[in-house]
């Protein structure tokens, strides 16, 4: 009996912890009166770690989420910064199809977009900021003239499906890019594009 009780507490506690579940880790934003979040594309991570950064660069004050597990109801947002990773020189499906449900609100709040692209291993530049950020999520977002940012991406083997991977390092070495992983995302980049988006709002 004893035995029993003990094994049905433990049961419902574990039945606690699954209900509960254990979190996965989150970025926790730092208070603020100001409402911002920075919702971002991706399929490796590499946005991810970008729209971190740039939150950190507005003070940490804006919550992040991936466009898949974005909240449905912007209404505690007035600012928005969308950023995206690049393939093809689209983003993401799940950024896309985001957009498209919110589209007067993002274009009426967003106030700065950023991407992250591979251009072959290379810094990218002006043309870039040009197609995949005035061009691509300019034109999705309707955001008009906000602070726009371009940044260098990675390649990630060990994140990639073996077959993409192939395909993208057979690309690059015929064009003249890295054989193998590289990463040129610059933190301090993102950070001073954060500091620049809240400046341009205070
Ligand atoms: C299938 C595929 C297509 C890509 N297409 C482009 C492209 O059109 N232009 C570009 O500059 N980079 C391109 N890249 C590089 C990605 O932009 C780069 O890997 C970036 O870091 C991806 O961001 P993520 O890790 O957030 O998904 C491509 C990468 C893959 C795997």
């Amino acid at each position: 009996m004893e035995r029993r009780t003990f094994l049905n507490v433990g049961l419902a506690g574990l039945g606690t912890l699954a209900v509960a579940g254990p979190a996965a880790a989150h970025f926790i934003p730092m208070p603020s009166d100001e409402k911002w979040a920075v919702i971002f594309g991706t399929w490796y991570g590499t946005a991810r770690d970008a729209a971190v950064w740039v939150s950190e660069g507005m003070g940490g004050i804006a919550p992040v989420f991936d466009a898949r597990q974005a909240p449905a109801d912007l209404g505690s947002y007035d600012h928005l910064v969308i950023g995206t990773a690049i393939q093809g020189g689209k983003g993401p499906q799940a950024l896309e199809d985001f957009i498209k449900a919110h589209a007067p609100e993002i274009r009426r709040k967003t106030r700065g977009l950023f991407a992250v692209c591979g251009n072959l291993g290379k810094q990218p530049g002006p043309q870039q900021v040009k197609d995949y950020v005035g061009g691509y999520l300019g034109g999705i977002t309707g955001a008009g003239a906000v602070p726009g940012a371009i940044f260098g991406g990675r390649i990630t083997r060990a994140l990639m499906d073996p077959d993409q991977y192939k395909m993208v390092t057979e690309l690059y070495a015929r064009m003249g890019g890295p054989k193998d992983d590289f990463d040129n995302l610059s933190r301090v980049a993102c950070m001073k594009f954060g500091a620049e988006i809240r400046a341009a709002r205070a």
